[in-house]
């Protein structure tokens, strides 16, 4: 959770005289080797991570792969950048997936999970993706009401999987 010194903590919040403060600014930018740790800290207060699934070889993977990307949202707390927000996206041929829409517990409800997605939606849109979709767990009511605030509507699909063994050489994923 990051720092939020007077004055120059998230906006929505007051500080402790009435006064609103200053919004900061989303810096949204594809992850470098410096945000793999900062990922998966932020995935793992957002309750993304599973016991099954590596966050650093998910992280390598879409970075190693042309038609994915992992952006992540900084903001300058203190003259540090801090990574508050995250999104994977990944144009399969036929459509955009999104995954690990994130943003650090201390900064949601300002936005910046509308602008991290906005600007996953715009890079797949320029790799020619027509559409955008995601998965929700159905234990994640939550998100559900926040992809409706973004316009994603149900799209009446039962997602159906089989995980390759390993040993097939397949990817470990979930
Ligand atoms: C879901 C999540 C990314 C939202 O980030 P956020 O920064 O809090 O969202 P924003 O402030 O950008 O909200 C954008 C809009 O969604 C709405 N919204 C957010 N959460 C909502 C909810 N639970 N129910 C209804 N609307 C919601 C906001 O009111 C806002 O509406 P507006 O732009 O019309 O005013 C964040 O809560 C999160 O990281 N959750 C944990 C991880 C997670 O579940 N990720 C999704 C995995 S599928």
């Amino acid at each position: 959770m990051p720092p939020t010194p007077a004055g120059s903590g998230p906006s929505g919040t007051r500080d402790g005289v009435g006064l609103r403060l200053p919004t900061p600014v989303l810096r949204l930018a594809e992850a470098t080797d410096d945000d793999v740790a900062p990922l998966v800290a932020l995935w793992t207060a957002c309750g993304l991570t599973r016991p099954w699934n590596d966050p650093e070889r998910d992280i390598e993977d879409a970075r190693s792969t042309a038609t994915s990307t992992v952006l992540v949202g900084h903001v300058d707390v203190a003259g540090a950048e801090v990574v508050v927000s995250s999104a994977v996206a990944g144009y399969d041929g036929h459509r955009g997936w999104l995954y690990y829409v994130a943003v650090d517990p201390a900064w949601q409800g300002r936005g910046f999970g509308r602008e991290t997605v906005v600007a996953a939606e715009a890079w797949l849109a320029a790799q020619g993706a027509p559409k955008v979709q995601l998965m929700v767990r159905h234990t994640n009511v939550a998100a559900v009401g926040f992809y409706q605030a973004l316009g994603y509507t149900d799209q009446e699909t039962t997602v159906l999987g089989r995980r390759f063994p390993v040993a097939q050489g397949g990817p470990d994923v979930g």
